[in-house]
């Protein structure tokens, strides 16, 4: 059985679980791993980041609140910003409005795994057991995103081609939604409400990036606290 959706009180106990937030989180943290970051560490408010700094004063501080770079931070929620030069070998505190919340909501998993469409093909290639895997879509503000969903079913489409897959009807629906538009996924991709928003605010550079399939081989794994390659 493959699992595909949103959080929703799930019980994640002993389970193979990827987060996805291809819009922008888990793309940032796959780009920041690339590029050389030690670690990242997600954290839910503003506060806990800026008290963090105060006792390291060598942490970066990443993230957005409005989409936009927060007062006092050293790097916004733009993957084309985690340039080595500004992180390399550094630890990362990331605070995003969806991504870093639904990260620290999994609890209990036997492993949890960040997915985006930079690494969707890494990520199903790191799965052990595709069948009981659990993939969790933030999404926007407790709704479903429509990135979230196709990249879940990039990956789906990834685990198709390496094992037997019972399907769940959740996962059937998204690996189809991914096939049927894997030629011209920012033409399909460009309906939905967060890149709207992403390009009204100027970031059209960053979901261009965000949509590149597989141009990356990390695997980003959160332990509960940290997030490392
Ligand atoms: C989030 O975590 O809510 C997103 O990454 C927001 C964004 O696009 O920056």
């Amino acid at each position: 059985i493959l699992h595909a959706g949103l959080l929703d009180g799930y019980d994640f106990e002993g389970k193979e679980v990827v987060v996805i937030d291809a819009f922008r989180a888990t793309s940032v943290i796959v780009e920041g791993l690339h590029n050389g970051a030690k670690s990242i560490i997600p954290v839910e408010s503003v506060e806990e980041a800026m008290s963090i700094k105060a006792e390291n004063p060598e942490v970066v501080l990443g993230g957005e609140r409005d989409g936009i770079l927060i007062e006092g931070f050293d790097l916004d929620n733009s993957p084309l910003n985690y340039l080595p030069e500004k992180i390399k070998s550094r630890d990362i505190v990331l605070t995003t409005t969806n991504g870093t919340r639904t990260l620290k909501g999994v609890v209990g998993a036997s492993a949890v795994y960040l997915g985006a469409f930079l690494n969707a093909s890494a990520v199903a290639r790191r799965v052990s057991n595709a069948n009981g895997l659990v993939l969790v879509c933030s999404g926007s503000e407790n709704t479903v995103s429509l990135e979230d969903s196709v990249c879940a079913g990039a990956i789906i489409y990834s685990l198709e081609s390496q094992v037997s897959i019972k399907w769940t009807d959740t996962a059937y629906m998204l690996k189809s939604l991914f096939s049927d538009n894997r030629d011209n996924l920012g033409e399909f991709l460009s309906e939905g409400e967060h890149y709207r928003e992403l390009v009204a605010h100027g970031f059209e550079k960053d979901v261009q990036f965000c949509l590149q399939l597989n141009k990356r081989s990390v695997v980003p794994c959160y332990d509960g606290t940290t997030v490392k390659r």
